[in-house]
């Protein structure tokens, strides 16, 4: 595996692989284990967009497995100032030994990797959040003991989640469900490649998207970027939530996972938050264990 740039391009066997080294991390870790798996190794990690577990997780973990990670701005990077992507890909692989990227566009975390030598891992973009959904099938699979049989459900924007969370719950062999408003669904091509390999399914109808659910999963209505929608989103997404009375349309020891930041009293109701926030806090922990496995995977 060279770089992590979208879930679509690992197989199963590579997902399950980044999730048991996730595990073995994560019990060293807890057991005061310290393997320096990538000691001297340098991450640098650019930041296009706000981000509070990715920035930190990243951190910590490069410290954890021996190496040392730089936190770029693009507000203090030329790229910021319109210098292409292409020089900056060559400039930092003289530098570093991997490079994490949130941004925009998908093509810009692409191109990174087609210009540079080093890998590179995508910390989020518009299109999808691999690293986040490494981390929640961790959690699905520590919880619920194996994917099989499995049913998981998204509520609301068919956005960088739910693309990337229908990628992983597909290739791990789970039902995959979405309740979104029309003129939101996820990618297209993704919808197809969905219904090609696996169980999917795709409604306006949040309780019937719900039913027989072991795994809601929900994402803020506006995503970074989309700032200026907020008044129409919030429209357009009304009723699209995960509150008590859907959580009765799933069975009966369902779990919740949201990606957070998390907006009460929108896509999810606080009480049913705090009902399961052992499993959503669960969750963001596991974005320290499994982007150290996807670190180790792509720069040792
Ligand atoms: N879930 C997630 O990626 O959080 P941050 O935006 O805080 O990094
Ligand atoms: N869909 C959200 C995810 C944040 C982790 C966003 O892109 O802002």
């Amino acid at each position: 595996m060279k770089h992590l740039l979208k879930l679509g391009d690992l197989s199963r066997e590579e997902i399950l692989s980044i999730l048991n080294l996730a595990d073995q991390l994560k019990y060293e870790r807890k057991n005061g284990i310290c393997n320096e798996y990538l000691k001297g190794k340098k991450l640098g990690m650019i930041f296009q967009k706000s981000s509070t577990r990715t920035r930190v997780s990243f951190e910590v973990g490069m410290y954890e497995l021996g190496g040392y990670a730089l936190f770029l701005s693009n507000r203090d990077l030329q790229i910021g100032r319109g210098e292409p992507v292409e020089d900056t890909a060559r400039v930092l692989s003289r530098y570093l030994d991997g490079i994490m990227i949130r941004t925009f566009e998908q093509k810009e975390v692409e191109d990174l990797a087609k210009y540079g030598t080093i890998p590179v891992i995508n910390g989020l973009t518009d299109y999808c959040h691999p690293c986040q959904v490494l981390a929640d099938l961790m959690t699905i699979r520590e919880r619920k003991g194996s994917f099989k049989g499995l049913k998981m459900t998204f509520v609301g924007d068919g956005n960088n989640m739910a693309n990337s969370l229908m990628v992983g719950a597909i290739k791990t062999g789970m039902k995959f469900a979405i309740a979104c408003p029309k003129g939101y669904e996820p990618d297209a091509e993704l919808i197809k490649w969905a219904k090609a390999n696996g169980e999917f399914e795709m409604t306006a109808d949040v309780a019937a998207a719900a039913k027989d659910a072991d795994v809601l999963y929900t994402d803020v209505w506006a995503s970074m970027g989309q700032e200026e929608e907020k008044a129409k989103r919030e429209k357009a997404f009304a009723g699209f939530q995960i509150n008590a009375s859907i959580m009765k349309a799933a069975n009966k020891d369902a779990m919740i996972l949201h990606c957070l930041p998390a907006h009460r009293g929108e896509e999810i109701t606080a009480d049913v938050f705090e009902a399961h926030a052992d499993e959503i806090f669960d969750e963001a922990e596991n974005r320290l264990h499994a982007q150290k496995a996807v670190m180790c995977k792509v720069m040792r």
